[in-house]
């Protein structure tokens, strides 16, 4: 059967011009004021759409099996981690994060974690619906990240953790966070969503923290459609996060370890419950209050062709950073986000910071208008969203205020070609004429 898949899909390689044509939309067909320069997207091509049609010809199973394992290792691997657990989406892997890290320290409910007020909603629910208070500290003009200068103020007996989350990809001042880290033993916990390669000090921004989270939407630095990561050094964590995306079970089994007779553990038929004297099946038994949370198969595979390409995204997001941010610092009243001194950006997009509200109002406008797409920097201030509003009073946060009143960001993705970034030069320096 193998061979024949082989075959099939040498086929395609070889006689179907059309269907790779199709795979690698290019750069050429880009027509200016006629089509939208999206701010990001998948940077995929033949490649991957072979794995996707390989792993559904070949897979027995369809859900999470050896795509998803083999993602999980070279994952892991690439980005210095012991263990990853494969998810359906960034949100999910952040709420199995502060699920699974509440149950190994045995957080109690209204313990505190700490975290910016600005970002995306996705990295504060989880805190909610864990039964845990949200502490927010004011970010910075600096680096857009909550201060770290001010954290230490908000510390209680009930702050058991840190969260961050660097929007745009750019670090905080890591060397100052793990101080504080060790010196009040409270663990960092980085939602790596917006920030997958970023270093600081030549450490990848998860080498500071306990659990890292990672999204594969088509806006972040690879894809597999939709999917998550969580990943750790710490194999109890990472076995609670398994638990919890796969219903509960206590078997953490994946992939062809699933048809061991008898599992990893070599005793998946053993007395398992201790309220029943008699042989049970490992999978059956289950250890967690979870949910299900699991990926296709077929997203593994497209996420083992991503991690390929993942130093070329790299570089080329921060050309585009660069060339963009020279290109938007010609405007008056507008500067464009730089990063501290020991920090090494995989730049998620490029910060745009006006002045004053009017600017950053029009200069969007007449972005939209030329079909150059703008993001604001997510929600500004979370707090001032009717979901989140009673979880903080906003006037104790005026920076993230002013975020949503003067920043945005455009797009810095691979997928915005030099030809774009040439017309997007062209759109910008006619603005007020420069
Ligand atoms: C910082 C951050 N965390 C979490 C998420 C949620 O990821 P997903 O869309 O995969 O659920 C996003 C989404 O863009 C994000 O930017």
């Amino acid at each position: 059967m193998k061979e024949k898949i082989e075959e099939f899909i040498k086929s395609l390689e070889k006689d179907n011009k059309l269907f790779k044509y199709l795979c690698n939309k290019s750069d050429k067909e880009f027509v200016p004021e006629k089509d939208t320069i999206f701010y990001a997207g998948p940077y995929w091509d033949y490649n991957e759409k072979i794995a996707i049609i390989k792993a559904i010809l070949d897979g027995d199973w369809l859900s999470s099996g050896n795509y998803v394992r083999q993602f999980e290792n070279e994952f892991s691997k690439m980005f210095n981690f012991k263990y990853s657990s494969m998810v359906n989406s960034g949100s999910s892997a952040n709420l199995i994060t502060i699920n699974a890290l509440k149950l190994y320290y045995n957080w109690k409910d209204g313990d505190e974690i700490i975290l910016s007020p600005s970002g995306f909603p996705t990295t504060l629910t989880p805190i909610i619906q864990n039964n845990l208070k949200p502490i927010f500290v004011d970010i910075s003009w600096n680096d857009l990240n909550f201060n770290v200068k001010k954290v230490e103020q908000v510390i209680t007996d009930k702050t058991k953790a840190v969260f961050i989350s660097p929007v745009l990809g750019n670090p905080m001042n890591m060397n100052y966070l793990a101080y504080i880290s060790k010196n009040h033993k409270i663990p960092i916990i980085l939602d790596n969503c917006d920030s997958l390669g970023s270093k600081w000090d030549g450490k990848y921004l998860s080498d500071y923290c306990i659990v890292s989270s990672c999204s594969f939407y088509p806006s972040h630095h690879i894809t597999t459609g939709e999917g998550g990561m969580i990943s750790t050094n710490i194999k109890e964590i990472y076995k609670i996060a398994k638990s919890l995306s796969s219903w509960g079970r206590a078997c953490v089994c994946v992939g062809t370890e699933g048809l061991l007779k008898n599992g990893a553990c070599g005793k998946r038929f053993s007395k398992w419950l201790d309220g029943y004297n008699g042989i049970i099946d490992h999978k059956y038994v289950f250890s967690n209050i979870g949910y299900n949370l699991k990926p296709l198969d077929l997203q593994g595979a497209v996420g083992l062709e991503q991690l390929k390409k993942f130093d070329k995204i790299l570089a080329l997001r921060k050309s585009n950073n660069l060339i963009l941010s020279q290109i938007f610092s010609k405007i008056e009243g507008v500067r464009t986000l730089k990063e501290l001194p020991l920090a090494d950006t995989s730049w998620f997009g490029t910060g745009i910071i006006c002045d004053t509200q009017k600017l950053k109002e029009e200069l969007m406008q007449y972005l939209e208008d030329n079909r150059i797409q703008t993001r604001n920097y997510f929600a500004g201030n979370l707090l001032m969203h009717p979901a989140f509003k009673d979880f903080g009073d906003i006037k104790n946060y005026p920076i993230a205020n002013d975020v949503i009143r003067k920043v945005f960001f455009i797009g810095c993705s691979p997928v915005i070609t030099k030809r774009m970034i040439s017309y997007i030069k062209d759109i910008v320096y006619k603005f007020k004429e420069l």
